[in-house]
């Protein structure tokens, strides 16, 4: 049976947030780096989560319930966001920095990078700020359709190089599919639970556990 997601919450405010206590996997990233669209992509829904060519669609942290796993994939709001209010701005970053706080089965947070872009300042800031918590990170790849192979080589290894992660981090894309069952693996995994058997990709290599 393939996965399913189900848009469980919508959080807006810091009153609204309250702890879950199940387990989750945590998208961030900056405004336009096609963390909506990646939701949909692992959906294989496509108006499931909003997405747009204008920065700053997403303005809530959305829970997503993955079936049959039940876990939780959270979109937080993106950062970087040039065209709104100052007050805006630092109300959504008190609304991700207390997500991250208080969630209390948080696995891991997934950053999203675009593939065509040289690391920015703001994703350090974020890295940093998750590492410090104390919590995994995974740095993903998005928008890889976007460039070429060894464009795309060559980002990857300087993320790897910046972040001293053990493994070149996974490129992806929504438009065209790239990786994503194994996406699916890595987040269910991290999740802490089973992955469910998937008809596409046959048996798991056990190259990655
Ligand atoms: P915010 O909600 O503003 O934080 O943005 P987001 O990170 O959710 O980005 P979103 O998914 O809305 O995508 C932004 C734009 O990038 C849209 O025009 C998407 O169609 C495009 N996009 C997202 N993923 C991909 C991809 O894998 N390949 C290509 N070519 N375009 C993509
Ligand atoms: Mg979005």
């Amino acid at each position: 049976m393939p996965r399913q997601l189900i848009l469980e919450q919508t959080i807006y405010t810091l009153e609204q947030l309250e702890p879950l206590d199940a387990p989750q996997v945590a998208l961030a990233g900056r405004s336009n780096v096609g963390k909506s669209s990646l939701i949909n992509s692992l959906a294989g829904r496509k108006g499931l989560a909003k997405i747009s060519s204008t920065p700053g669609k997403t303005r809530s942290l959305n829970y997503y319930r993955v079936e049959p796993d039940a876990f939780y994939l959270v979109d937080l709001p993106g950062y970087g966001y040039a065209r709104c209010s100052k007050t805006e701005r630092a109300k959504w970053a008190r609304l991700i920095q207390t997500y991250l706080k208080i969630t209390p089965r948080l696995e891991a947070v997934v950053a999203l990078l675009d593939s065509r872009l040289t690391p920015q300042k703001n994703d350090m800031d974020l890295i940093a700020y998750i590492r410090n918590l104390g919590i995994t990170l995974i740095p993903i790849l998005t928008k890889a359709d976007k460039c070429k192979q060894r464009e795309r080589a060559k980002i990857q290894q300087q993320w790897q190089r910046l972040l001293d992660t053990p493994t070149l981090p996974m490129c992806v894309s929504s438009k065209s599919g790239m990786n994503r069952d194994k996406l699916w693996e890595l987040l269910a995994r991290t999740a802490g639970v089973a992955p469910a058997p998937s008809l596409e990709s046959g048996p798991d290599p056990a190259e990655n556990s």
